[in-house]
């Protein structure tokens, strides 16, 4: 099992859909010993990477706002947290803010408001939990009767410290276009977004696309890369039947059981079973090539 120790009071700077907080200590029970890379192609709010020790790290996500948020936390937190503090917990300022994506020129906008953005539209949310329609606009209303701590100067400052002093690399990539940025010693936590358990759950829909059935037989295309290049790897995903026929044959699977929202209403929840997919065994070698 992975050592934790050192790094016990380092916490995501956002919540995100998907987010491994409440699973993570369960997975570490897998990941290997010494991590000299650790890559995380699916970051989001990097629940995972947060908690791990290693020399060097590549982090990565879709997703442009976050990555801007991860940037600007670890070139620029100052500046992202005297920004943070011109905002204020007031409705009609989170629909002026969260209608930024609807100008023209939002893209052109510096990095470090896209993160400010996020952060607050985050924090002062219903339920926390970024969301865009398919026009890939933020569309989570304002959240009611919250006391949020819009700039959390020391969450935001030990962030900061953890991504210098951890030598992180961040990109902005679909993840297939990191396969030759992996080096061999290295360690992959996949998080993708979840084959869906039944037609109507929709615990992927965080996403304007929601992965089908093709998406995820890429990333097995990309597992198995990344086994026959010699990397280790271990994936989260739903337990459903497809996934599992996709990986039983030549991989370890381990099963875990996790609480989730029921339709993104956070005070109803239930455990469901997720997969835990890794192409090493219990003692950390490496599966056999295929
Ligand atoms: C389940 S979430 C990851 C949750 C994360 N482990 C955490 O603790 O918050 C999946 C992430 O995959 C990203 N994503 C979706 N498609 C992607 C792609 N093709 N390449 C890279 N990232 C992608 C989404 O933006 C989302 O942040």
């Amino acid at each position: 099992m992975h050592n934790i120790d050192n790094h016990a009071i380092f916490k995501p700077f956002v919540k995100w859909a998907g987010g491994k907080s409440r699973s993570v200590n369960k997975l570490l029970a897998w990941v290997p010993e010494h991590i000299d890379t650790y890559v995380e192609p699916f970051v989001g709010s990097g629940a995972m990477y947060f908690k791990l020790n290693f020399k060097h790290a590549i982090i990565n996500d879709l997703n442009y706002e976050l990555i801007c948020a991860y940037k600007s936390v670890r070139d620029n937190v100052e500046e992202l947290k005297a920004l943070l503090k011109t905002f204020k917990y007031d409705k009609e300022l989170f629909l002026k803010v969260r209608d930024w994506d609807r100008e023209p020129s939002f893209k052109k906008r510096p990095e470090v408001e896209h993160a400010a953005r996020l952060i607050f539209l985050i924090k002062t949310c219903y339920n926390g939990l970024y969301r865009v329609s398919k026009k890939n606009h933020f569309n989570t209303p304002f959240g009611k009767d919250l006391k949020p701590l819009i700039c959390d100067e020391k969450v935001l400052d030990r962030c900061s410290i953890y991504l210098n002093s951890f030598n992180t690399e961040i990109y902005n990539l679909p993840y297939s276009k990191l396969l030759d940025k992996i080096p061999k010693g290295a360690f992959v936590y996949l998080d993708p977004p979840y084959h869906p358990l039944t037609q109507t759950s929709n615990f992927t829909s965080y996403q304007p696309n929601s992965w089908k059935e093709r998406e995820q037989e890429l990333l097995y295309e990309f597992c198995v890369k990344l086994h026959r290049r010699g990397i280790k790897f271990m994936q989260s995903n739903s337990s459903s039947p497809f996934i599992i026929d996709l990986y039983k044959e030549h991989f370890t699977l381990q099963y875990i059981d996790v609480t989730r929202c029921i339709n993104s209403d956070i005070k109803k929840r239930s455990a469901i079973k997720e997969v835990v997919i890794m192409n090493y065994d219990e003692k950390g070698h490496l599966l056999p090539k295929f």
